[in-house]
């Protein structure tokens, strides 16, 4: 892989052992997958956050770099931390968790990563155009920023984002390529789709057939980034999906032929037999939304369902912490949490520790969170559509 002499510099160690290791993990990265160059970036998410899934070997090498000096040169983002940082205690997490989660987010942030923790960076300040090469970890993000805005990432791995963001570089391969960017399934959408966790199941379904290649979608109705999320996510969880198409509403559809590709047909009853699938659990311990972590629009929407109604058991939306702010200031922190629901912000049901808060079945309309929860958080799962989970949850 050609590397600039500023490259080359940074490989011999001339900036620092820091520097050094990011730039050496990133030509490995270039040179194992046949990249000719590096990109410059300046759009980053690091996975990797949560104290639950680093432990103490991750915390112990963030602050190495920390105390090192390490400083990211893009604008950075993290995926969800394991709890709520304001409300941590509120909620029930213990506090042995919560201090070392806040030693994670302390050593990022004298790294100078924006400590916004969420998977929806499109939504919360990091935004880039059609055609941006950034370098994302978050699957569900990747996967929105390739298909939906057109800008171009390669799912990294928590230690390869924060090599970008240090470098401000990532290697030029994979989802950055136009040929890696065509679809090779067809896949035509008969079933009458009428909600997020209807896009959930279709996301599940295709992407544990189409397994790390492209789907373009046909039949699917005008739906919106919320729904465009879901559906990314799904096929990201089950089947590693970083790009997907839809005619008309996607904006490198109208560039790809569709003539000749593997047709997948989606009707009524693969929908209904990836509900079945995704339902492992009977009765509701709590109900779960925001997977991707809610808009505002989402958060709206149940503060409206939750009018006049108690909830009688768990009840949390997730999102990011720019959007509960903004939520709360609209009143609508205070009207779920009346109904007894709660904003959860910076965290997720699948990297906070809910099976040790008591929690065995969960329900959820995500099809990335139905497919994750049983192997990550030892849950049942009862997907269901928003509507019926609050009638689940409230008297
Ligand atoms: Fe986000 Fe957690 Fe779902 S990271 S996509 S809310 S599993």
């Amino acid at each position: 892989m050609h590397l600039t002499k500023e490259q080359e510099a940074t490989l011999a160690g001339e900036h620092g052992e820091v520097l050094q290791r990011s730039m050496m993990l990133l030509s490995r990265l270039g040179d194992i997958y046949g990249a000719d160059k590096m990109l410059p970036v300046n759009s980053v998410q690091v996975a990797g956050v949560s104290y639950k899934s680093i432990g103490d070997p991750g915390l112990d090498f963030l602050e190495d770099y920390a105390k090192k000096g390490a400083k990211v040169k893009a604008l950075t983002f993290l995926n969800p931390a394991g709890m709520d940082m304001e409300d941590w205690k509120k909620l029930g997490f213990s506090k042995d968790f919560a201090v070392k989660q806040k030693r994670i987010m302390d050593a990022f942030a004298a790294m100078g990563v924006v400590t916004s923790a969420t998977c929806t960076p499109y939504l919360a300040g990091n935004l880039p155009r059609f055609r941006e090469h950034i370098a994302w970890s978050e699957s569900s993000a990747v996967s929105f920023a390739n298909s939906v805005i057109g800008a171009r990432s390669n799912r990294e791995g928590g230690p390869s984002a924060l090599a970008a963001a240090l470098c401000g570089v990532t290697p030029n391969y994979g989802l950055h390529l136009d040929d890696n960017r065509k679809p090779n399934y067809l896949v035509k959408v008969e079933a009458p789709m009428l909600g997020m966790s209807d896009y959930g199941a279709l996301g599940y379904h295709v992407g544990k057939i189409v397994k790390n290649k492209v789907p373009y979608f046909v039949g699917l109705p005008e739906s919106d980034t919320d729904m465009l999320k879901a559906l990314g996510a799904a096929m990201a969880a089950s089947g590693a999906v970083g790009i997907y198409h839809v005619k008309d509403q996607t904006p490198e559809a109208h560039q790809h032929k569709i003539d000749g590709l593997e047709v997948i047909n989606f009707g009524k009853k693969e929908l209904d037999d990836a509900y079945a699938k995704l339902n492992t659990g009977a009765k509701v311990d709590i109900a779960i939304l925001g997977c991707p972590h809610a808009s505002l629009r989402e958060i709206i929407a149940l503060a409206a369902k939750l009018k006049g109604k108690k909830v009688k058991k768990a009840l949390w939306i997730c999102t990011a912490r720019s959007t509960k702010d903004t939520a709360r200031a609209m009143g609508l922190v205070a009207e779920i949490e009346k109904a007894g629901g709660r904003v959860v912000a910076d965290t997720c049901m699948v990297v906070s520790p809910i099976e040790d808060m008591g929690y065995k079945t969960t329900g959820v309309n995500s099809g990335k969170a139905g497919n994750y929860l049983p192997g990550f958080c030892k849950q049942s799962v009862v997907y269901r559509s928003i509507d019926d989970l609050v009638k689940e949850v409230t008297e």
